[in-house]
């Protein structure tokens, strides 16, 4: 079964300078957790423990997240600020957390092949911080992906209804609806321009790969802006073989935009912030 999940965080997060100046934009709080903590999290939440980073220069901070805070734990062992470092010390419980850094920014599908290295020869996840999915009171997306993998055992993408307007920010899905929310994907394009989007279905952060996954990617061209895409290799994978597009339940916020990070940050306020 799946056990890896992988977690692109080399990009830099130009769009909230100054903020990312110094600081992984992957840590920046949504209320009291960092972005990247939330992903993790409903990696585990899907038992995807093996935590796989592709990190780059400048991202050390995540690292130092993902790992004992030795002088921190021992000031505050005893008093009554240790609740605040429960989510953490769960998550540290149960993940394990490998790296590798990506010494070039050559696109997700560059991204994603780089952590080859600590994925090897199995399926695995794929969570793109910058993407929040929060389905309250309910399971995770990644663990609803996970539950349709053992039945389809193919690449699988999440996917949302987006308006016209929006669609050349995303990779677009075409595909044969097999059921309500599933797709088996016969076309994908990288941010077409409204026109030209095969659907108004975009992709999310959110996928599950099949391991042939790299070998295609090796041979992918460089796509859209330059930059070699996983988008046209999973169309490859699905003319050759099979992928599938969800249709996840849950809300999605795009945090790696100013709009959509104040409103997961009052979202995650008002509906599962817990003031302790
Ligand atoms: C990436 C993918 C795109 C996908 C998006 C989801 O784009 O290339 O296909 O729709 O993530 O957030 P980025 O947002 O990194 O430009």
């Amino acid at each position: 079964m799946i056990k890896k999940c992988l977690f692109p965080v080399a990009g830099y997060g130009t769009r909230f300078l100054p903020a990312t100046k110094s600081m992984p934009k992957e840590m920046l709080p949504i209320v009291n957790k960092p972005l990247v903590q939330y992903g993790v999290e409903e990696a585990i939440e899907a038992n995807l423990c093996e935590i796989a980073l592709v990190t780059g220069r400048g991202k050390r901070a995540i690292a130092d997240h993902f790992d004992t805070a030795y002088e921190l734990e021992h000031q505050i062992a005893g008093t009554s600020k240790e609740k605040y470092l429960s989510s953490i010390r769960n998550v540290l419980d149960k993940g394990t957390f490998a790296m590798t850094r990506q010494r070039e920014m050559k696109g997700l599908g560059h991204a994603i092949l780089t952590g080859e290295v600590l994925i090897g020869n199995e399926p695995f996840g794929v969570i793109l911080s910058d993407d929040l999915c929060i389905n309250d009171g309910g399971e995770g997306v990644m663990a609803q992906m996970v539950r349709l993998f053992r039945q389809f055992r193919c690449s699988i993408v999440a996917v949302q209804e987006v308006p016209a307007d929006q669609i050349e920010k995303y990779g677009v899905i075409a595909g044969e609806s097999l059921k309500d929310g599933l797709y088996r994907v016969d076309n994908m394009v990288e941010k077409p321009k409204a026109d030209e989007a095969p659907s108004n279905l975009a992709i999310i952060g959110r996928y599950i790969l099949t391991p042939d996954i790299f070998d295609i990617l090796r041979d992918t061209q460089p796509g859209k802006n330059g930059e070699i895409q996983i988008t046209d290799a999973l169309l490859t994978q699905a003319r050759e073989g099979c992928v599938m597009a969800y249709k996840f339940q849950g809300r999605r916020f795009d945090c790696g935009s100013v709009d959509g990070f104040v409103e997961a940050t009052n979202f995650v306020y008002e509906n599962i912030y817990q003031p302790e």
